[in-house]
């Protein structure tokens, strides 16, 4: 018989992203409604070893869902991936009577909630990161905003890179994957895209195109280079020796993780985190839930994990069509 649940908790892990406080807000409100107790643990799973726990009423959650980063602040923890400490941090549930856990984050939280639910503590994964690297799902919380703030961004430094007649290479986030990379290559129209998913490191070829660019009349020179590529102040240096074109390196950074949310990751990151005190409500435990061709749906956290993601080769295949 499915475990009742009186009171959950929430927490959000790993990096922050724009959209985290709209799904707090709606795991809260959504509990409440319910007829659940809701505590907020701050700071990850750090915080939950250091019993760092919080009562969240629905006004704790109110003006909150326009603001980017996480109002439960978010940690990365050592502690929590041994075995000890995973079982350390389920007795610190029990005691604060949390029988109901939703973990807003990315694979590494999904795989600490995961090693939780099998404690006995029902756990729900809720995605979070701008990175949209989780295999299970087509929208992870952040993306959205993330990638608008880079093209608004990229498209600055064209105007720039125009005036001076440059080669830029802008580097972007993902971690170990390109899709932030991607999505900006089409919205900025650059003239050259770089993915870790793809490029073979020949940096000839980037160099034939930007001479044959500049031949043909080309201003500027717009790469957008993927953080799990890297090296782009040396490519930069490299580039401009091999091409005599003047060029440039901008590394977006954390500027890409901040923000107001757009619409999209307020709405989606809504719908998510009431699915998943809803799926807690029923006594499901060890459930992500995710966005899989158009429809909300939730899947075992040990599937999930073990699911493939990559580029789509279609949508890489008129990427390539469309720079140059
Ligand atoms: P993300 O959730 O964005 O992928 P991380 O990979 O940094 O971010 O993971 C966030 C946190 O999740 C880690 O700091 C750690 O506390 C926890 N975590 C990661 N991997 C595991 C694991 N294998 N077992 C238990 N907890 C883990
Ligand atoms: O996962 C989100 C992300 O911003 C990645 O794109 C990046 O690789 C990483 O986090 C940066 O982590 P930190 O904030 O610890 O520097």
């Amino acid at each position: 018989m499915a475990k009742q649940i009186k009171t959950i908790g929430v927490l959000t892990s790993g990096g922050d992203a724009p959209g985290m406080n709209a799904a707090i807000r709606a795991v809260v409100r959504t509990a409440l409604n319910l007829g659940l107790k809701v505590k907020g643990i701050m700071r990850g799973y750090a915080g939950l070893l250091q019993e760092e726990i919080v009562d969240l009423e629905s006004s704790s959650v109110s003006n909150i869902i326009y603001h980017g980063g996480t109002i439960l602040y978010t940690a990365r923890c050592m502690e929590f991936t041994t075995p000890e400490g995973q079982q350390m941090g389920a007795e610190i549930c029990r005691k604060h009577g949390i029988d109901g856990l939703v973990v807003i984050g990315g694979d590494g939280s999904f795989r600490g909630a995961g090693k939780l639910a099998a404690l006995g503590i029902n756990t729900i994964g809720v995605p979070g990161t701008i990175d949209l690297d989780i295999a299970c799902t087509d929208y992870t919380i952040g993306f959205d905003t993330a990638v608008n703030t880079a093209m608004e961004a990229i498209d600055r430094v064209r105007d720039t890179s125009t005036s001076h007649e440059r080669c830029s290479i802008i580097e972007v986030m993902g971690r170990n994957a390109g899709y932030i990379a991607l999505w900006c290559s089409f919205a900025n129209g650059a003239e050259d895209v770089l993915l870790p998913e793809r490029y073979d490191g020949n940096e000839q070829v980037l160099i034939n195109r930007i001479i044959a660019n500049r031949k043909r009349g080309k201003k500027h020179n717009i790469i957008i280079n993927a953080e799990g590529i890297g090296h782009s102040t040396s490519m930069a240096r490299r580039i401009e020796a091999a091409t005599g074109v003047e060029t440039r390196a901008t590394i977006l950074g954390h500027m890409q993780r901040g923000g107001t949310p757009t619409c999209k990751d307020r709405v989606y990151a809504s719908i998510m985190g009431a699915k998943a005190a809803i799926l807690l409500s029923e006594g499901k435990t060890n459930r992500v839930v995710a966005y899989k061709h158009g429809q909300y749906v939730d899947f075992d956290i040990q599937e999930a994990l073990q699911m493939k993601k990559d580029i789509p080769e279609d949508q890489y295949e008129i990427c390539k069509m469309l720079v140059q």
